[in-house]
């Protein structure tokens, strides 16, 4: 039984990784299971919130009671949060969103050449969806994730205040990739509250109920 810390509250959330078109057999990707976001739409759910879950390409069930929005591509996810932020009372940004898309994607299938020489591929920077949001008058209350490598809480502090959000949540990435169990810093302003090692589902749970007590009315 999860207590309905979230009843009447409408979640926003994004996970998964998004895939960038190289061409019609080839994309640019993230490594990303998508299974902390969908935990999170879980035990928002739980928690009684009516929530969306805009999703890259994932191999997961959608959670019972969410509804799920299935896109590709970092435009098509931020056009698909964009159109559902204003409504939002809270926007959890835990997708793998790709940081460069293509720039000239093929129609054709590139083929090797007789020479060797590679193909040219052109990159452009993704609209940064989280700090868009975050961005927005009278806009939802925005927690976002850091996956570092390292520095945890230098670099997760440093991308709170540059998005602009109250909260993020940072694990190490090579820690929680492909894995079962995450251990979770919260970072605010007030400073860094770790979680135990567990669970992704008992980590979101865990964090639904942090989050759930700072949200504003
Ligand atoms: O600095 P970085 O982009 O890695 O921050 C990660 C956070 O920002 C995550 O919450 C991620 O979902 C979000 N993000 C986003 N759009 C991007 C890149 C990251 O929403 N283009």
């Amino acid at each position: 039984f999860q207590p309905k810390t979230l009843a009447g509250r409408r979640v926003l959330l994004t996970a998964g990784p998004t895939s960038e078109v190289i061409d019609p057999v080839r994309v640019l990707t993230n490594r990303s299971s998508g299974r902390m976001g969908y935990a999170l739409a879980r035990a928002a759910a739980e928690a009684g919130a009516d929530v969306t879950l805009v999703s890259g390409p994932v191999a997961l069930p959608c959670p019972d009671g969410v509804e799920r929005i299935a896109v590709r591509n970092a435009a098509d996810m931020r056009a698909a949060v964009m159109a559902r932020a204003g409504q939002a009372d809270l926007f959890i940004a835990v997708a793998a969103v790709a940081d460069w898309g293509i720039a000239n994607p093929s129609s054709t299938k590139l083929k090797k050449q007789p020479d060797g020489q590679p193909p040219h591929l052109d990159f452009v920077q993704n609209p940064d969806i989280l700090a868009e949001v975050a961005a927005l008058p009278g806009g939802p209350w925005c927690v976002g994730f850091a996956a570092e490598t390292g520095h945890l809480a230098e670099h997760a502090q440093a991308k709170r205040a540059r998005k602009g959000i109250p909260a993020i949540v940072g694990n190490l990435a090579q820690d929680a990739m492909d894995a079962e169990d995450t251990e979770l810093v919260i970072f605010d302003d007030t400073g860094h509250h770790p979680l135990a090692r567990q669970s992704k589902l008992q980590a979101a749970r865990q964090l639904v109920g942090w989050i759930a007590a700072r949200l504003p009315r």
